[in-house]
């Protein structure tokens, strides 16, 4: 255990999926994942009790992962079946998608083949405001806005790579293709850049190797039915047992 106190206090920032309170450390924040889905950029919206768990468990029991490789992680450990800590970061304005095989957006805005495997890993970033709907942006423009710096950039990108094959590895032998994923990135008080904010079936695509299911957020964008079933088959592989 950390010894911080993690009694719940101030709020600091209610998000989407996630509210963020103080604790006695500052240098440490606790996460409470919450039970919305919300997709299309916040336009449409759910609650479904028991999502804030799910994605908790999974997102604690991947970020575990991570961390046992070595990957600079803003996570400390899991709480309860809700909260985690984290360490406080300044959240860089940037999203960070990697696609192993085309769907999504990449289809709708570049014509692209559904479901075609990419040669590489595709790397893309996107401005991240809200209200001007996440555009997708260059390395350029996070240079030139000051987002990121050239260091950054570098250290994102490596990072990100990494985590792809990671992930790969982890969820190949559950059954699971990692289509694609989404990650965002800090600084702490020292500078340092970790790797932020959650990896769940929020922010990945899943689908089930042997019958292309999908097992992810797209459940819920497409109204595929049987969302939280999606969730809990995912952390049923992860965990080994029954969630
Ligand atoms: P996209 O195909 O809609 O661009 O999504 C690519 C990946 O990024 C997919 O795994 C879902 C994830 N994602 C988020 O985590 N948050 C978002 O706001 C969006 C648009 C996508
Ligand atoms: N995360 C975004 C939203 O909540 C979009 C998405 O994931 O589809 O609106």
């Amino acid at each position: 255990m950390s010894g911080v106190k993690y009694a719940r206090s101030e709020m600091l920032y209610e998000g989407k999926a996630k509210r963020l309170y103080a604790t006695d450390d500052p240098e440490v924040v606790l996460v409470e994942y919450k039970d919305s889905f919300t997709a299309f950029n916040g336009e449409k919206r759910a609650e479904m009790s028991g999502k804030g768990r799910l994605n908790n468990l999974i997102s604690s029991r991947i970020f575990e992962y991570l961390a046992k490789n070595d990957v600079p992680l803003h996570f400390i450990e899991r709480v309860d079946e809700l909260r985690q800590l984290a360490v406080r970061v300044r959240i860089l304005p940037l999203e960070v998608v990697v696609r192993n095989i085309t769907t999504g957006s990449i289809v709708k805005r570049l014509g692209a083949e559904e479901g075609r495997r990419l040669p590489r890993p595709l790397l893309e970033l996107y401005y991240k405001d809200d209200a001007l709907g996440d555009p997708i942006v260059t390395e350029d423009h996070a240079l030139i806005f000051g987002w990121a710096s050239e260091e950054d950039l570098s250290e994102i990108k490596g990072i990100t790579l990494r985590v792809n094959g990671l992930l790969k590895d982890l969820f190949a032998p559950l059954g699971v293709v990692l289509v694609d994923f989404k990650l965002e990135f800090g600084r702490d008080s020292r500078g340092a850049l970790l790797l932020a904010d959650e990896i769940s079936p929020d922010t990945c695509r899943f689908w089930d190797s042997s019958t292309g299911d999908r097992l992810d957020k797209d459940r819920f964008r497409k109204d595929l039915g049987d969302v939280l079933g999606a969730y809990e088959e995912i952390w049923r592989r992860l965990s080994g047992r029954d969630g």
